[in-house]
């Protein structure tokens, strides 16, 4: 059942959302970080199904920034297992649900066994049409910005394309987010107020919508009155209020 809250012809077709605060509430609970990213994957599970009910096409979920790779190795190590684990604990739910997988961010550069359960999970859940979840891995909005960068170069270096007419559909099309419309509205859990390298391109005209709700805790309502913050807001575009009308 939608909320009532809710009105079903104004869903956002694509959501992203910075999942933070694993930490902070782990050690609210007298726990260790790790605790907090295990709980965070029940959140992960909860916020995929509301947004498949509610019609939203594409749900990016930020889990591993580059800047990530600075925090303690065991820390990094305890997510990379809870990765290979989610995905082979979630990979029947994600076939039952019609849940394509696809990443962005340098995969290559995850441990191995990482590389492996994605590119199994990418390739099973490959036709499926439901919804797309775009898991953000060793992901930094300007790297992948600077790759895309190098990959124009390379195309004007082969006459593909002439130097002084890249327009903004080949910086799109040179992005790992290829294909996908961008986010309508972002969600940052935690009270921080800041987009920490995430989509810094495709955010241009998001919604934003910040809640101080850790991650773990974070359950369909929340996912519903975000979606809701969104439909009060007046997209402009740059234009005024009369010409909208
Ligand atoms: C978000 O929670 C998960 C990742 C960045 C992997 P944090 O681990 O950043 O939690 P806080 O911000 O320290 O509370
Ligand atoms: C952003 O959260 C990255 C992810 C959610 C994966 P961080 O906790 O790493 O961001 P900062 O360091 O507080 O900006
Ligand atoms: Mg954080």
């Amino acid at each position: 059942m939608l909320s009532k809250t809710i009105d079903p012809t104004n869903i956002p077709s694509h959501v992203a959302i910075i999942m933070d605060g694993n930490g902070r509430w782990a050690k609210a609970q007298g726990e260790d970080r790790l605790y907090g990213h295990s709980n965070g994957v029940a959140s992960v599970r909860e916020t995929l199904k509301a947004a498949r009910e509610l019609g939203v096409k594409y749900l990016t979920l930020y889990a591993f920034s580059t800047e990530n790779w600075a925090r303690p190795k065991s820390e990094i190590e305890g997510l990379m297992q809870l990765l290979v684990a989610s995905i082979h604990n979630e990979l029947d739910s994600l076939c039952e649900n019609g849940v394509r997988l696809v990443t962005i961010g340098e995969i290559e550069k995850l441990p191995q066994d990482c590389i492996e359960s994605l590119n199994e999970a990418k390739d099973k859940t490959k036709n499926h049409k439901e919804i797309t979840l775009i898991l953000a891995l060793n992901y930094s909005s300007r790297d992948e910005i600077i790759r895309a960068c190098n990959r124009l170069a390379e195309q004007v270096l082969q006459g593909n394309i002439a130097p002084g007419e890249i327009q903004q559909r080949h910086l799109e099309e040179a992005l790992d987010t290829a294909h996908v419309p961008d986010p309508e509205l972002l969600i940052r859990t935690s009270g921080e107020y800041r987009v920490s390298n995430f989509l810094l391109w495709q955010l241009a005209y998001a919604e934003m919508h910040f809640t101080k709700v850790f991650w773990p805790e974070f359950r369909k309502q929340h996912f519903i009155e975000a979606i809701a913050d969104f439909q009060s807001r007046e997209r402009r575009f740059g234009k005024t209020s009369e010409q909208l009308t």
